[in-house]
């Protein structure tokens, strides 16, 4: 089958950073689905491992990529939610071979349903970033997703990215308020045309430009960008007991006491955590993408396709890999169809 695969870590501007293999269809084991992959997206998680062991060489052909639209081929023994013919869009295991081939292996357990009014590449810019928005906020946030807390305020810092496109989306449905940034004049627009009710820039200090719209601190921040810089801004925002997620990891040590006399609280989330421990809940990724499905059928949440690239080959994705390097993409960009 066609691949795509690296030999080497290697950085995005060589022509070998990222080359096409023909490799051997995968077989699925007991709780797996063989898929045959028909659009796939790109995240920041691909070009960070792509550039994890600088010059390094692997054995075998490493395949990347965790987002994926397509259908499913055939199934392992074990196999109770889906039948061959489905369609389905999912993020997949960061501890297994990635989506970016023609056909691919994944647990039944973090599969969705296709949502049934999207095409493949409408679909395949949502499930990691539609994941990890959800566990944000529902999970790690503990925000009611049945709009309890209507009302409540959240700041999503990073707003026009792949996972703050689908935050916002999510975090008006649950009928929080919604401060999202964005630095440019187009990411701006996008986080309103979303459903943001304001829109802060990320460039400048986020507490007087908070203030100037009447919030002193907020209830929730999810930060979506970048932990360390944003830490002192967040501590001083936070309300007291208020709750912080964070998604990208820290640079430096992070200084806990700044949220001490707040009783706030700080919280991760990793959306490949329930993959990689096989953790007993881990069924929750299919009931969860199964219900964004359904959310984005019923018209209450959308697509975050911004770009669709054909067809999925070596090129393009290096081409896209070197735009997400930029940290300027707007929503997501997806690669479609086999040549
Ligand atoms: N823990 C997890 O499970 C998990 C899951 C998904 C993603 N992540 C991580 O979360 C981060 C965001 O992912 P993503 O897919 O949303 O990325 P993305 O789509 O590449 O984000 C691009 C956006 O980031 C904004 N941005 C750039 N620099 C910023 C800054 N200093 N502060 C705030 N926003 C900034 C840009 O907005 P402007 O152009 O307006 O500046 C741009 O629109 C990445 O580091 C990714 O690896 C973690």
């Amino acid at each position: 089958m066609k691949a795509v695969a690296l030999n080497r870590y290697l950085p995005v501007d060589d022509p070998q950073a990222l080359v096409d293999v023909d490799l051997l269809k995968p077989v699925p084991g007991p709780r797996d689905l063989l898929v045959h992959v028909e659009a796939v997206s790109v995240n920041p998680v691909d070009t960070k491992v792509r550039r994890s062991k600088l010059g390094q060489s692997e054995p075998e052909p490493r395949v990347l990529g965790w987002d994926v639209a397509g259908v499913v081929k055939a199934i392992g023994s074990q196999v109770s939610l889906f039948r061959p013919g489905d369609e389905v869009y999912y993020a997949g295991s960061i501890t297994r071979p990635g989506c970016n081939s023609e056909y691919h292996c994944v647990d039944e357990r973090i599969v969705g349903n296709k949502p049934a009014n999207l095409s493949f590449a409408e679909a395949a810019a949502l499930p990691l970033t539609a994941i990890t928005a959800w566990e944000a906020f529902f999970d790690r946030l503990e925000i009611d997703d049945s709009g309890a807390y209507h009302g409540r305020s959240i700041l999503i810092i990073g707003g026009a990215g792949g996972v703050g496109s689908i935050g916002i989306q999510l975090a008006k449905l649950a009928g929080l308020k919604v401060v999202a940034t964005a630095s440019r004049p187009e990411t701006r627009a996008w986080c309103e045309s979303l459903g943001a009710d304001h829109v802060v820039d990320h460039r400048k200090p986020l507490p007087p430009q908070l203030a100037a719209l009447g919030f002193k601190e907020v209830d929730y921040i999810a930060n979506f960008a970048d932990t360390d810089a944003y830490w002192p801004a967040m501590a001083e925002l936070i309300r007291p007991q208020g709750r912080i997620v964070g998604i990208v990891g820290n640079a430096a040590p992070l200084d806990l006491d700044l949220l001490k006399s707040k009783s706030a609280t700080f919280v991760w989330e990793f959306m490949f955590t329930r993959a990689m421990y096989g953790t007993a809940d881990m069924q929750a990724q299919h009931e969860l993408l199964d219900t964004v499905a359904e959310l984005v059928a019923s018209g209450r949440l959308r697509t975050t396709l911004t770009e669709t690239i054909s067809p999925i080959n070596a090129a393009n994705l290096r081409a896209v890999h070197a735009r997400l390097e930029s940290g300027r993409t707007i929503g997501k960009v997806v690669l479609s169809g086999w040549a």
